[in-house]
This record gives C-alpha cells, structure tokens and sequence, in this order.
C-alpha cells in the first residue's frame, strides 16, 4: 500500500466541497488514515514549496495557501501516489479531465482546491514534515 499527502487548499474550504472531495476520494476506496485542519504559515510554504520559492507566482501562492485553513490528509491505497494525482487533474483545471476534482471544482491553475504529492520522495518528504512535523 503506498501513502500520499493531500492537502484541501483553502478555497475548499471556503467553498464548502471539502465533504464532496471525501467522497470522491472514498468512492475511489481509497483510504485516509490522517486528516487535520491547519493553518499554514511562511515557514511551513518555503518548506512545503521549495521548488518554487523563486518562482514568480511564489508570493501570490503564499498568500492563497495562508488566506484560511486547509485539510490536510494522508491517503492510502494502492498504487496511491499516482493515482491520486489522475484523480486530483492537471495543474491547469483546463487541462484537466472533467471527472477529476480539478475538473470538476477549480477554475484557474492559481487556485486549484488540492495538492497530492508527485512521486514517491516527495510523499515521504511531505509526509514527514505535515503529519511527524520533521525536516530533511
Ligand atoms: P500545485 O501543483 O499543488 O503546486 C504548485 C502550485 O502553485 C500549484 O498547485 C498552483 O496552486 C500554484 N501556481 C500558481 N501559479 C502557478 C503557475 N503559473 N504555474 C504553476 N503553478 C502555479
């Protein structure tokens, strides 16, 4: 069984369609075996977003990501990793499939409802730092 990170951003939230994505994400049998509300801070997006600290977006993502609470989860099931993220669509809900919850919730690839980790490190790293609070 592989483990993933999911994070409800927070224009879920606000849109009340944090029970609908559980349940897209239950009827796909998947698992969540960790689920927490928070808020995010500085600290926790440079960390969390490393790769895109020097990105010009950077500061717009911030703001987004800090403006309310998110869900965050641990989802399990097999072959989670990707295919959590078939489930979740692409970056750009434009590209996204329609059945997918980018497809089918968000509107622009700046606000666009969730984040799944994208590969097996990145999963164990952000699973790490989200639910056993350590850094590597
Ligand atoms: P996600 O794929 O979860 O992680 C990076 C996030 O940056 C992405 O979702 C979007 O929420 C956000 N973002 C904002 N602008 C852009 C952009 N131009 N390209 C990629 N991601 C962007």
């Amino acid at each position: 069984m592989e483990k993933t990170l999911v994070i409800l951003k927070p224009d879920a939230m606000e849109r009340k369609i944090v029970g609908e994505i559980i349940s897209m994400i239950e009827k796909k049998t998947y698992t969540i075996s960790h689920m927490q509300i928070k808020e995010l801070n500085d600290d926790d997006l440079s960390y969390h977003y490393a790769e895109h600290k020097d990105k010009p977006f950077f500061p717009s993502l911030a703001s987004y990501m800090k403006r309310g609470p998110v869900v965050v989860m641990v989802v399990e099931g097999e072959n989670a990793i990707k295919g959590f993220r078939k489930l979740t669509g692409a970056t750009d809900p434009l590209d996204a499939e329609n059945g997918s919850i980018r497809g089918r919730f968000a509107l622009t690839k700046d606000e666009n409802i969730i984040h799944a980790s994208d590969s097996p490190e990145s999963a164990e790293r952000e699973i790490n730092f989200f639910v056993h609070g350590k850094r590597q």
